[in-house]
């Protein structure tokens, strides 16, 4: 699959999730195997103001290409701004609008999933980022409002026509969050209206479940987030699956060699305090299910140092050797 002229090697891509795939986590993900990965959320207001916490958010490395980076606001300007300035900068390979987001602090900003209520604004933005830069471009949107899906499509159409390279689609409405099931019938008709690629996203939990996607709905490639979270391997599996038909589970060394990595990365990322508050929760992602799990979830509550969390893992896998 082709993205403009970006040529994809796979059809997995990480979904944008915000706090979570920051250029540690995506490193971690792109080790595993995937074809994609793309940043949280950048609000292309913070990028105008060059705050601090925005601009670290574009940090990243080689070894992650391609990486896709997401922008989000409402304001035409700021946003060509935002995409002309990411252009510049070189290390992206993909710059997507955010359009499926609807946390009520980015609603209220006209942002995210809200701008799917306004075509005539969403032009605009799509127009803008269109103009600043030559980059591969990608929106990521939701159903809508409504359960039909006709804003998708609607939006779908203008994008095309305005020369983005392929959609994203998290076929939940705005109001349903995360609630339900994602409607993959609403993907299928996606992909029937517009001639770009469509990636489609929600609920893939297991390799089955990409397949399933894929052949329902004739997607182009599929977008995983949540569960990704739990198994970093897991676009990796799907990978395999694709184009194998079977898939290896990762060996438990592999998973703490993975917590292991992912807490050097973190602290060289965010400074040893910041990373220790951080792998208190991520850490305990990796091992559920495990014999011991609750045991370490408990230590890890207390985690005051990188080191001991190194010690932690290690004592968790001598433990499950015994
Ligand atoms: C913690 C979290 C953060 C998210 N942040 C973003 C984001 O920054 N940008 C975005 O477009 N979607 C975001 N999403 C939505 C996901 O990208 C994805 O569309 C959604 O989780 C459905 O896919 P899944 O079922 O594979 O998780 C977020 C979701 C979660 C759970």
């Amino acid at each position: 699959m082709k993205i403009k002229d970006l040529e994809i090697n796979g059809i997995t891509f990480l979904a944008p999730l915000a706090g979570v795939t920051n250029m540690p986590f995506r490193q971690l993900i792109k080790d595993c195997g995937c074809a994609v990965v793309c940043s949280e959320m950048i609000s292309a207001k913070g990028l105008f103001y060059a705050s601090e916490k925005t601009t670290t958010l574009l940090k990243s490395q080689e070894d992650e290409r391609p990486l896709s980076v997401q922008i989000f606001g409402s304001d035409p300007v700021s946003m060509g701004q935002a995409a002309a300035f990411i252009n510049d900068l070189g290390t992206a390979d993909i710059i997507d609008i955010n359009f499926g987001c609807s946390v009520k602090k980015v609603i209220k900003q006209g942002a995210g999933v809200a701008l799917m209520k306004d075509l005539v604004l969403s032009q605009k933005i799509i127009k803008t980022v269109r103009e600043a830069t030559s980059l591969p471009f990608t929106i990521k949107i939701r159903s809508g409002w409504d359960a039909s899906g006709d804003q998708a499509v609607n939006l779908a159409e203008i994008a095309e026509d305005q020369g983005v390279d392929a959609i994203a689609f998290h076929p939940r409405t705005a109001v349903q969050g995360f609630r339900g099931r994602a409607d993959w019938k609403l993907i299928a008709r996606l992909k029937q209206t517009v001639r770009i690629p469509v990636i489609g996203n929600g609920d893939i939990a297991t390799p089955q479940d990409a397949k399933e996607m894929l052949s329902q709905t004739g997607c182009d490639a599929v977008m995983v987030g949540r569960a990704a979270m739990a198994n970093p391997f897991l676009l990796s599996q799907i990978e395999q699956y694709m184009s194998h038909g079977t898939f290896a589970h990762p060996e438990p060394r592999a998973i703490f060699r993975t917590m292991e990595s992912l807490t050097r990365g973190y602290v060289s990322y965010f400074g040893e305090i910041t990373a220790c508050r951080m792998l208190r929760g991520r850490l305990a992602w990796f091992v559920r299910g495990l014999p011991g799990a609750a045991v370490f979830r408990r230590e890890l509550s207390i985690l005051a140092s990188s080191g001991h969390a190194l010690e932690m893992i290690r004592d968790f896998e001598a433990n499950l050797k015994v």
